[in-house]
Protein backbone atom coordinates (compact mmCIF):
# COMPACT_ATOMS: atom_id res chain seq x y z
CA UNK A 1 0.00 0.00 0.00
CA UNK A 2 1.59 3.22 -1.17
CA UNK A 3 1.21 5.81 1.96
CA UNK A 4 0.14 9.10 0.43
CA UNK A 5 1.55 12.36 2.21
CA UNK A 6 -0.38 15.43 3.37
CA UNK A 7 1.95 18.81 2.61
CA UNK A 8 2.54 21.06 5.13
CA UNK A 9 0.79 19.42 7.86
CA UNK A 10 2.13 19.38 11.63
CA UNK A 11 3.09 15.92 12.94
CA UNK A 12 3.30 15.11 16.95
CA UNK A 13 4.97 12.30 18.00
CA UNK A 14 5.19 10.82 21.56
CA UNK A 15 6.61 7.98 23.19
CA UNK A 16 5.98 6.28 26.88
CA UNK A 17 5.79 3.83 29.30
CA UNK A 18 2.31 2.78 30.48
CA UNK A 19 0.40 5.36 32.78
CA UNK A 20 2.58 8.11 32.65
CA UNK A 21 -0.32 10.58 30.98
CA UNK A 22 0.38 10.42 27.63
CA UNK A 23 -3.29 9.80 26.65
CA UNK A 24 -4.03 13.00 28.55
CA UNK A 25 -1.98 14.82 27.47
CA UNK A 26 -2.23 13.93 23.60
CA UNK A 27 -5.67 14.46 23.62
CA UNK A 28 -5.71 17.98 25.19
CA UNK A 29 -2.89 18.37 22.14
CA UNK A 30 -4.61 17.29 19.73
CA UNK A 31 -7.80 19.27 20.88
CA UNK A 32 -6.06 22.92 21.15
CA UNK A 33 -3.78 22.03 17.42
CA UNK A 34 -6.54 20.24 16.08
CA UNK A 35 -4.81 17.46 15.23
CA UNK A 36 -5.66 14.11 14.32
CA UNK A 37 -5.33 11.81 17.71
CA UNK A 38 -4.20 7.87 17.15
CA UNK A 39 -3.47 5.69 20.62
CA UNK A 40 -1.67 3.29 19.13
CA UNK A 41 -1.38 1.22 22.20
CA UNK A 42 -5.18 0.51 21.50
CA UNK A 43 -4.38 -1.16 18.06
CA UNK A 44 -2.30 -3.72 20.01
CA UNK A 45 -5.00 -3.73 22.94
CA UNK A 46 -7.83 -4.33 19.75
CA UNK A 47 -5.85 -7.25 18.62
CA UNK A 48 -4.97 -8.55 22.08
CA UNK A 49 -8.78 -8.33 22.91
CA UNK A 50 -9.77 -10.20 19.34
CA UNK A 51 -6.85 -13.46 20.51
CA UNK A 52 -8.61 -13.51 24.32
CA UNK A 53 -11.72 -13.47 23.14
CA UNK A 54 -11.69 -15.51 19.86
CA UNK A 55 -8.14 -17.32 20.05
CA UNK A 56 -9.34 -20.34 17.59
CA UNK A 57 -9.84 -17.99 14.85
CA UNK A 58 -6.42 -16.28 16.39
CA UNK A 59 -3.96 -16.48 13.11
CA UNK A 60 -2.24 -13.82 10.90
CA UNK A 61 -5.17 -13.63 8.28
CA UNK A 62 -7.25 -12.96 10.97
CA UNK A 63 -5.49 -9.93 12.28
CA UNK A 64 -5.19 -8.89 8.79
CA UNK A 65 -8.58 -8.78 8.32
CA UNK A 66 -8.86 -7.18 11.52
CA UNK A 67 -6.89 -4.06 10.91
CA UNK A 68 -8.13 -4.00 7.27
CA UNK A 69 -11.50 -3.22 8.55
CA UNK A 70 -10.70 -1.25 11.06
CA UNK A 71 -12.25 1.87 12.15
CA UNK A 72 -11.56 4.51 14.10
CA UNK A 73 -14.54 4.36 16.99
CA UNK A 74 -13.83 0.59 17.34
CA UNK A 75 -10.93 1.59 19.48
CA UNK A 76 -13.04 3.47 22.25
CA UNK A 77 -14.80 0.57 23.49
CA UNK A 78 -14.11 0.06 26.77
CA UNK A 79 -13.60 -3.42 26.81
CA UNK A 80 -9.95 -2.63 25.79
CA UNK A 81 -8.94 -0.92 28.73
CA UNK A 82 -8.82 -3.85 30.94
CA UNK A 83 -5.36 -5.07 32.61
CA UNK A 84 -5.27 -8.55 31.15
CA UNK A 85 -5.62 -6.97 27.62
CA UNK A 86 -3.04 -4.53 28.25
CA UNK A 87 -0.66 -7.69 29.66
CA UNK A 88 -1.74 -9.41 26.44
CA UNK A 89 -1.14 -6.51 24.52
CA UNK A 90 2.35 -5.84 25.49
CA UNK A 91 3.15 -9.72 24.91
CA UNK A 92 1.91 -9.93 21.34
CA UNK A 93 3.44 -6.96 20.38
CA UNK A 94 7.01 -8.09 20.24
CA UNK A 95 6.03 -9.93 17.16
CA UNK A 96 8.19 -8.61 14.08
CA UNK A 97 5.03 -9.97 11.83
CA UNK A 98 2.17 -8.07 13.86
CA UNK A 99 4.06 -5.04 14.11
CA UNK A 100 4.00 -5.09 10.50
CA UNK A 101 0.68 -5.79 9.61
CA UNK A 102 -0.37 -2.33 12.14
CA UNK A 103 2.51 -0.60 10.19
CA UNK A 104 0.85 1.37 7.09
CA UNK A 105 -2.58 1.40 9.63
CA UNK A 106 -0.38 3.94 11.79
CA UNK A 107 1.32 5.90 8.78
CA UNK A 108 -1.84 6.40 6.89
CA UNK A 109 -2.92 7.91 9.98
CA UNK A 110 0.04 10.37 10.90
CA UNK A 111 0.60 11.56 7.29
CA UNK A 112 -2.94 11.45 5.65
CA UNK A 113 -5.05 12.81 8.19
CA UNK A 114 -8.69 13.88 7.25
CA UNK A 115 -8.39 17.15 5.57
CA UNK A 116 -10.74 18.93 8.65
CA UNK A 117 -7.38 18.42 10.47
CA UNK A 118 -4.02 20.45 10.51
CA UNK A 119 -2.12 17.22 11.27
CA UNK A 120 -2.04 14.42 13.58
CA UNK A 121 -0.58 13.07 16.75
CA UNK A 122 0.08 9.59 17.40
CA UNK A 123 1.55 8.46 21.19
CA UNK A 124 2.80 4.60 21.79
CA UNK A 125 6.30 2.87 21.88
CA UNK A 126 8.02 3.62 18.55
CA UNK A 127 6.54 6.52 17.37
CA UNK A 128 9.48 9.33 17.59
CA UNK A 129 11.73 6.64 15.82
CA UNK A 130 9.68 4.78 13.65
CA UNK A 131 6.59 5.70 12.74
CA UNK A 132 7.01 9.14 12.66
CA UNK A 133 10.50 9.87 12.63
CA UNK A 134 10.28 13.30 10.53
CA UNK A 135 7.76 14.22 13.60
CA UNK A 136 7.48 18.15 13.75
CA UNK A 137 7.52 17.62 17.59
CA UNK A 138 8.50 14.75 19.43
CA UNK A 139 7.89 14.15 23.59
CA UNK A 140 8.90 11.31 25.55
CA UNK A 141 6.43 11.55 28.31
CA UNK A 142 7.29 9.67 31.45
CA UNK A 143 6.49 9.23 35.77
CA UNK A 144 7.62 7.15 38.34
CA UNK A 145 6.42 3.89 38.73
CA UNK A 146 4.08 4.23 41.72
CA UNK A 147 2.77 7.44 40.44
CA UNK A 148 1.56 5.53 36.96
CA UNK A 149 0.46 3.02 38.92
CA UNK A 150 -1.84 4.89 41.28
CA UNK A 151 -2.85 6.59 38.37
CA UNK A 152 -3.93 3.75 36.22
CA UNK A 153 -5.66 1.86 39.64
CA UNK A 154 -8.19 4.88 39.99
CA UNK A 155 -8.75 4.88 36.24
CA UNK A 156 -9.16 1.60 36.72
CA UNK A 157 -11.58 1.35 40.10
CA UNK A 158 -13.87 4.48 37.83
CA UNK A 159 -14.13 1.33 35.39
CA UNK A 160 -15.68 -0.56 38.44
CA UNK A 161 -12.99 -3.39 37.71
CA UNK A 162 -11.75 -5.88 40.27
CA UNK A 163 -8.20 -5.29 41.20
CA UNK A 164 -5.83 -4.03 43.88
CA UNK A 165 -3.46 -1.58 43.86
CA UNK A 166 -0.59 -4.11 44.18
CA UNK A 167 -1.56 -5.88 41.29
CA UNK A 168 -1.69 -2.75 39.32
CA UNK A 169 1.66 -2.05 40.17
CA UNK A 170 2.79 -5.62 38.90
CA UNK A 171 1.24 -5.52 36.02
CA UNK A 172 2.43 -2.28 35.16
CA UNK A 173 5.64 -3.58 35.82
CA UNK A 174 5.60 -6.52 34.00
CA UNK A 175 4.88 -4.32 30.79
CA UNK A 176 7.72 -2.27 31.43
CA UNK A 177 9.76 -4.99 31.40
CA UNK A 178 8.26 -6.37 28.05
CA UNK A 179 8.02 -3.07 26.62
CA UNK A 180 11.82 -1.71 27.46
CA UNK A 181 13.82 -5.22 27.05
CA UNK A 182 12.53 -6.47 24.02
CA UNK A 183 14.21 -6.68 20.58
CA UNK A 184 11.37 -5.50 18.18
CA UNK A 185 10.74 -1.66 18.63
CA UNK A 186 11.47 -1.08 22.24
CA UNK A 187 10.45 1.87 24.01
CA UNK A 188 12.94 4.38 24.20
CA UNK A 189 13.81 8.48 24.95
CA UNK A 190 15.75 9.38 21.24
CA UNK A 191 18.26 11.98 21.28
CA UNK A 192 15.81 14.11 20.06
CA UNK A 193 12.61 13.71 22.18
CA UNK A 194 11.82 16.21 24.82
CA UNK A 195 11.53 15.04 28.08
CA UNK A 196 8.27 15.49 30.19
CA UNK A 197 7.90 14.07 33.90
CA UNK A 198 4.96 13.94 34.64
CA UNK A 199 5.35 13.21 38.21
CA UNK A 200 4.91 16.33 40.46
CA UNK A 201 2.96 18.48 37.56
CA UNK A 202 -1.13 18.15 37.20
CA UNK A 203 -3.02 17.70 34.32
CA UNK A 204 -2.95 21.11 33.01
CA UNK A 205 0.70 21.88 34.00
CA UNK A 206 1.89 19.42 31.95
CA UNK A 207 -0.53 21.02 28.84
CA UNK A 208 0.77 24.48 29.19
CA UNK A 209 4.72 23.31 29.13
CA UNK A 210 4.18 20.94 26.35
CA UNK A 211 2.14 24.06 24.78
CA UNK A 212 4.79 27.13 25.29
CA UNK A 213 7.37 24.58 23.67
CA UNK A 214 5.13 23.96 20.26
CA UNK A 215 4.41 27.83 20.36
CA UNK A 216 7.68 28.94 20.59
CA UNK A 217 8.55 27.22 17.72
CA UNK A 218 5.31 28.03 15.69
CA UNK A 219 4.85 31.66 15.86
CA UNK A 220 8.61 32.82 16.47
O1 LIG B 1 -0.40 2.38 25.56
P1 LIG B 1 -0.99 1.11 26.10
O2 LIG B 1 -0.58 0.85 27.49
O3 LIG B 1 -2.46 1.03 25.89
O4 LIG B 1 -0.35 -0.03 25.17
C1 LIG B 1 -0.59 -1.41 25.38
C2 LIG B 1 0.65 -2.18 24.93
O5 LIG B 1 0.79 -2.11 23.52
C3 LIG B 1 1.97 -1.65 25.50
O6 LIG B 1 2.31 -2.23 26.74
C4 LIG B 1 2.97 -2.02 24.42
O7 LIG B 1 3.52 -3.29 24.64
C5 LIG B 1 2.15 -2.08 23.16
N1 LIG B 1 2.45 -0.94 22.28
C6 LIG B 1 3.50 -1.06 21.40
N2 LIG B 1 3.77 -0.06 20.52
C7 LIG B 1 3.03 1.05 20.50
C8 LIG B 1 1.97 1.22 21.41
C9 LIG B 1 1.71 0.19 22.32
O8 LIG B 1 4.20 -2.05 21.40
N3 LIG B 1 3.30 2.01 19.60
Amino acid sequence: MKIIKRKNILKIAIDSPAAAGAGTLAKAISKHYKLYYLDTGKIYRYIAYHKLKFPKKYNQNYIRSKIKSLKINYLSNKFLLSDQVGIEASLISKIKNLRKIVHNFQLDFAYNPPKKYKGSCLDGRDITYKIVPDADFKFYITANIKTRAKRRFKELKKLNKKISYTEVLKSIKKRDKNDFKRKISPLKKTKDSLLINTTNLTKRACFLKIKKIIDRKLYN
